[in-house]
């Protein structure tokens, strides 16, 4: 097949989705595949081997006057603009098939608030949480436990993200998330361990085993993501049966919840006796492992040592088997969405 491979992107996470998209095109090649770099830049222009590219309504893409033959697209793009349904949407304006979630789902999943109000509604655990600017936001994040978390609800690599200890510190952080979204979060801690799982498929998604997040930085910041030697990745988690069975389960479900087609890798926090309990949550019992959900990322970091990669590696499936795969579910998904009318 031809797969064009879309890399960089217009937010903040340019360089990781050029590092993801290259590993990507790699394993694509393994598995047989001719891939068509197209590399997005950060002022949003598309360009393949030095010309632009146009995104022809109905057509599909094309480069120098001519429609390029495609099978699939895999646009390997994190953060606003390649993974909220933005990039999503001019695709299926193209008509073309592009592997991971739609327009709704990626932009349900990139909106941490939007994606919390929706697992309130149906009963997922997670910690509790107030938008700021709304009336009465300021009583009532008071009211939360500090610590308190203050992100801007659209972003991502934790860029924004401050943990507030003090309450005399919350205008401060609010405001700074705001620099980035005028829709701002403000969360309960968890202190549990952060799990991730790693989620593969369409209809009848499979869960990978889980994988935990340890880092010597008080949390999971922007250099202990992306700085060498900063965090390792335990694939897979150290934890009990029925912990991994009740992870992988909660995976799969807020996966079909939220819409999510492909793939997604959802992260957790994983409470248990000794770490502490749900805050914000009135059924929270001390002595019981709990499992929060935190976040649902629709197109993960992608290079073979993320943890996306990683957790299917230690499941038993090979990179390039998984490009691949993924390749298959964006074709079976465009071909099930031409079966409705609309
Ligand atoms: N409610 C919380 N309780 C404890 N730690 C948190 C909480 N929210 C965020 N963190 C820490 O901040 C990191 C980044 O937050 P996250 O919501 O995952 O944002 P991003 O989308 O930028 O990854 C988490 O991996 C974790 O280390
Ligand atoms: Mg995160």
């Amino acid at each position: 097949m031809r797969v064009a491979v879309l890399s960089g992107g217009r937010s903040s996470e340019h360089d990781i989705s050029l590092l993801s998209a290259e590993a990507v095109a790699e394993g694509l090649d393994t598995a047989g595949h001719d891939v068509i770099r197209i590399t997005i830049g950060k002022s949003g222009a598309w360009i393949h081997d030095g010309h632009p590219v146009e995104v022809r309504p109905g057509e599909g893409l094309a480069v120098a006057g001519d429609l390029l033959s495609l099978d699939a697209v895999f646009p390997v793009l994190h953060g606003p603009f390649g993974e909220d349904g933005v990039t999503q949407g001019a695709l299926d304006t193209a008509g073309l098939p592009y592997v991971g979630s739609d327009v709704l789902s990626s932009a349900v999943c990139m909106d941490k608030l939007t994606l919390k109000r929706l697992c309130g509604f149906h009963g997922i655990p997670q910690v509790g949480f107030v938008q700021a600017f709304t009336p009465g936001w300021e009583e009532e994040a008071l009211a939360l436990e500090f610590p308190l978390w203050v992100k801007p609800s659209r972003l991502g690599s934790s860029v924004g993200i401050s943990k507030v200890t003090d309450p005399a510190d919350l205008a401060a952080a609010v405001d700074e998330a705001a620099k980035f979204d005028p829709r701002v979060i403000i969360e309960a801690n968890s202190a549990g361990r952060e799990i991730e799982c790693s989620v593969l498929g369409n209809e009848d998604p499979e869960a990978s085993l889980p994988g935990e997040i340890l880092t010597d930085d008080e949390w999971y910041d922007y250099e202990a993501k992306y700085t060498e030697g900063r965090t390792t990745i335990a694939a897979p988690a150290e934890l009990d049966d029925a912990t991994t069975a009740a992870v992988r389960d909660l995976a799969t479900r807020v996966f079909t919840m939220a819409g999510c087609s492909g793939l997604a890798r959802c992260d957790f926090f994983v409470e248990q006796p000794d770490t502490g309990n749900a805050t914000g949550d009135p059924g929270a019992t001390s002595g019981q492992t709990r499992v929060l959900l935190n976040e649902i990322n629709t197109m993960p970091g992608f290079t073979r040592t993320s943890v996306y990669a990683k957790l299917w590696e230690a499941t038993g499936l090979n990179y390039p088997d998984l490009c691949n795969r993924l390749v298959e579910l964006a074709i079976d998904r465009h071909q099930s969405e031409q079966e409705h009318s609309f």
